[in-house]
């Protein structure tokens, strides 16, 4: 499917860098023909990659080493797109170089990394960074998300968030997936626990099961691949969060990712990829708002599988506070709270036992 996107005005031009050049091209693609926002060299360690995405987009500059990259002092903006495990490495290169950075998800791959990541964060003061949590971004999230805000829910009692994928294209096509380090937990549920954290807040305890699906069993994956996962906030509510990544995808109907949230005054339930939300207020009858015409934005190319508008969207929310001077959510903080979350699911599932979240 090949789509077109839509900008909005950030009021100031910057210069984008990208690594990573498998979802990278997600972004790529999405700014090409920005205004403001140009994406001026990109990275790879696959020199025809570069070659391809450098001609396909009109990036002038293309290096196989970050090194070159973020010598330049024409770049503003580092987007990371790089295997999970490299993230950390990728992060602190960039800081010290003073890039703003735009890291897409898992933000880091241990609570260790994420404590040098804080560490940091506080050593470069001026130097930004937004996780590229990307699913916060598309129309029916954020639509959710402007309705809490504006308390037509009230307050929130329960939410259940989830991300069910087929990720057999995944496991067969991604070497890095199959090497120490990779925990799909980290690279999958960072999606639905981030969600969920984005309204419920601070995570005080977890309690989680997984195993490992017959479909990942056939694809020789190794690890577990599903996830049931339930959640104490700090508040003293619950939700529950599941990661599923072993079947056969069902696409019209069923969602990938869902956020559903239960208030006194009103029910959403946000869908991604139908780009839909069931809405339920008070007083009011139950309907279903459709995000149809934004399909042309966010699934510019390889149909629903890629990414691009809601990268669009993260680039432009990100560059706008960087202009106003806001913080750009979710931070490095924000990140480092959803690493923890995760890193105790992983200690719950081994241990069998509810554990606490570390805080910052
Ligand atoms: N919704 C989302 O935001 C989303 C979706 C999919 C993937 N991701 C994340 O994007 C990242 C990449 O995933 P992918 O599916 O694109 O993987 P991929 O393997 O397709 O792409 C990674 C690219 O990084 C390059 N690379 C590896 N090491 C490098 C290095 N040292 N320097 C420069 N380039 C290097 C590889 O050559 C490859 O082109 C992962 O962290 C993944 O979790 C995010």
């Amino acid at each position: 499917m090949e789509g077109h996107g839509r900008f909005t005005k950030i009021g100031k031009s910057y210069s984008l860098g990208v690594i990573g050049l498998g979802e990278g091209k997600g972004l790529i693609k999405g700014l090409y023909g920005h205004p403001e926002l140009k994406v001026l060299a990109v990275c790879d360690v696959n020199e025809a990659l570069i070659n391809k995405v450098k001609s396909d987009y009109d990036v002038p500059h293309g290096y196989t080493d970050l090194a070159l990259l973020i010598a330049r002092e024409d770049i503003d903006i580092v987007a990371i797109y790089t295997p999970d495990q490299l993230h950390l490495e990728h992060i602190q290169a960039c800081f010290r170089a003073g890039k703003h950075v735009i890291c897409t998800k898992p933000l880091v791959n241990s609570l260790g990394e994420a404590r040098k990541l804080m560490q940091l964060t506080a050593d470069y003061p001026e130097t930004k960074l937004m996780v590229g949590q990307s699913s916060r971004f598309f129309g029916p999230m954020q639509e959710q998300r402007r309705a809490v805000e504006a308390d037509k829910l009230g307050p929130i009692s329960f939410m259940e968030t989830q991300y069910v994928h087929d990720m057999r294209w995944f496991y067969g096509n991604r070497p890095w997936a199959m090497e120490g380090g990779f925990d799909l937990l980290f690279a999958c549920c960072s999606h639905p626990v981030d969600l969920i954290k984005w309204y419920m807040g601070e995570v005080e305890e977890v309690f989680a099961y997984a195993s490992q699906s017959l479909v990942a069993e056939q694809a020789n994956f190794q690890g577990d691949d599903t996830f049931v996962i339930n959640l104490k906030f700090a508040s003293g509510r619950i939700g529950r969060v599941l990661g599923f990544y072993g079947l056969e995808q069902p696409h019209q109907n069923r969602p990938w990712i869902e956020v559903a949230a239960y208030g006194t005054k009103g029910t959403f339930i946000a869908k991604y990829p139908q780009l839909e939300a069931i809405v339920k207020y008070e007083g009011e009858h139950e309907r279903i708002e459709s995000y149809f015409e934004d399909i042309y934005h966010y699934f510019q190319f390889e149909g629903v599988n890629h990414h691009a508008g809601e990268f669009v969207n993260y680039a432009e929310y990100f560059t706008k506070c960087l202009t106003y001077g806001t913080v750009a959510m979710p931070d490095a903080a924000d990140g480092f709270t959803t690493i923890a979350t995760l890193e105790a699911i992983r200690e719950s599932i081994r241990q069998g036992l509810p554990v606490k979240v570390e805080r910052i």
